[in-house]
């Protein structure tokens, strides 16, 4: 059995942790295989009592809820240690079995002068800050394209790790005692911090990419879930207003040592309007009552830093764009339902830059910024869809809706999604 990818099509917080757990029975192993805990998923499942649990996950993959199915870290993941083990004892308090996942001996790790890093980075910007999460994301990635990043091997060898950390930290404690006027770190200090969690770690740590092929060569699931999405991408989103790690469909082969060659389906999870967290450019952003309406009724308040999401219309010039990037095989569509109770739904089909029509992504990152959406005007419904569990069960205008969208958006809408819980979702076809 091939391995399949689930990427995220706008700027993150698509549903993607709802698409994993709704495959979750069906799949062998799940696999993160970018970023880091700046990513939360917010799953809610439904309990044989009629209640339902909510969990946020920002670190482990979504796949840790679903029973039998192994999640993997993969070595294209940065860890922060504390936040992994805050997050495995606090599923293990709730009844979560996660004995089974496994880390690769090749993920960087997060430490503390990373997210020091990243705080006065931002402070420094000022205007023209990226608006992160604070985790220490981008500096992780720096030092690892640098050469002088800390990966988890390292931990089990408290010579190479002292080795290292003084490389790292003579470049950083220059950069943060003179440039950002911070106190300098001590090797000592961040070694022993590093070192405390060995104990714990080196069970679940092995080479994941053997793990994975070995997986795949049984005929095996293997789902590779990423976090972020294909314009917070770090070549494809919209620089610099982007994370620092491959969220596309390709990362998820560099992020997992799984080869392009065994990935045969790639679902991009892209929501019936839009969002954003952070600064960056947002074509369709709206800043009046309507934005505050999707806000309020999609709950749309950051899983990781609470802050409110930006939010607009659906862009197909966005959601084409990453059909072709990512080789989309089947779009989720998810929160029809909240777009429930409006006149007219408006759609972007194209930017006007300067009086240019452009079809697709415009080249330069300037014209982005500068780019009017095209709209079309698509008829609303008022009728509650959120027991819809067929297609025909929708109003005849969101059938219509879900229909003209994915006409523009260079893939099948496989999968509609009318509600957070796993049961709220309408499947035309089937991903597995
Ligand atoms: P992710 O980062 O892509 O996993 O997405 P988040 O979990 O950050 O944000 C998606 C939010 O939408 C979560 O709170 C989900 O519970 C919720 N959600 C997912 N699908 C649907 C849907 O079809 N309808 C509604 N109303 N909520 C949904
Ligand atoms: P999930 O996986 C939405 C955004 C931040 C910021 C930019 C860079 O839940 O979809 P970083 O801390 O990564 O260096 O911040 O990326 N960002 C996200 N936005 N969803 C996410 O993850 C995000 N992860 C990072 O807001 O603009
Ligand atoms: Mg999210």
């Amino acid at each position: 059995m091939p391995a399949i990818a689930i990427i995220g099509a706008q700027w993150g917080d698509e549903g993607k942790g709802k698409a994993t757990d709704l495959l979750g029975s069906r799949v062998d192993h799940v696999v993160k295989f970018n970023g880091g805990n700046n990513a939360g998923h917010t799953v809610v499942i439904d309990t044989p009592e009629g209640t339902s649990e909510k969990y946020a996950l920002h670190l482990l993959p979504s796949g840790i809820l679903t029973p039998g199915c192994t999640p993997v870290i993969g070595n294209g993941v940065v860890v922060d240690l504390s936040v992994l083990f805050e997050e495995i004892d606090g599923l293990e308090a709730r009844g979560v079995d996660t004995s089974g996942l496994r880390v690769s001996a090749s993920a960087h790790v997060i430490a503390d002068y990373h997210r020091s890093m990243d705080k006065v980075t931002e402070r420094f910007l000022g205007s023209r800050r990226i608006g992160t999460t604070g985790r220490g994301i981008g500096p992780t990635y720096a030092d690892k394209i640098n050469r002088i990043g800390i990966r988890v091997q390292d931990l089990f060898d408290v010579g190479i790790l002292t080795q290292k950390v003084e490389g790292a930290l003579e470049l950083r404690n220059q950069v943060l005692t003179k440039i950002y006027n911070r106190r300098a770190v001590t090797v000592e200090e961040i070694v022993e911090d590093l070192t405390s969690y060995v104990d714990r770690l080196r069970p679940m740590v092995c080479d994941t990419g053997l793990l994975l092929n070995q997986a795949l060569d049984r005929d095996e699931v293997v789902l590779l879930e990423a976090g972020q999405a294909t314009l917070l991408d770090i070549d494809h989103g919209t620089y610099p207003f982007v994370t620092s790690s491959s969220a596309t469909a390709g990362g998820a082969c560099t992020g997992s040592g799984i080869p392009p060659t065994r990935l045969s389906q790639v679902i991009g999870i892209v929501k019936a309007y839009a969002t954003r967290v952070g600064e960056g450019p947002f074509p369709t952003e709206l800043h009046d009552d309507a934005g505050e309406h999707l806000r309020k009724t999609g709950a749309e308040y950051g899983t990781t830093t609470g802050r409110p999401r930006r939010c607009g219309w659906y862009d197909a010039v966005v959601a084409r764009y990453a059909a072709r990037v990512n080789g989309v095989t089947d779009f989720v569509l998810t929160k029809l339902d909240v777009l429930t109770g409006l006149e007219q739904v408006p759609v972007c089909v194209a930017y006007d830059v300067d009086g240019v029509r452009h079809d697709e992504m415009p080249v330069s990152q300037t014209d982005f910024h500068h780019a009017t959406p095209i709209y079309e005007h698509l008829p609303g419904w008022w009728e509650d869809i959120s027991q819809a569990r067929t297609f025909e069960d929708l109003p005849a205008n969101a059938q219509a809706y879900v229909e003209a969208v994915e006409a523009m958006s260079g893939a099948r809408i496989s999968v509609v999604g009318v509600g957070p819980s796993r049961a709220a979702t309408i499947v035309r076809h089937p991903l597995l």
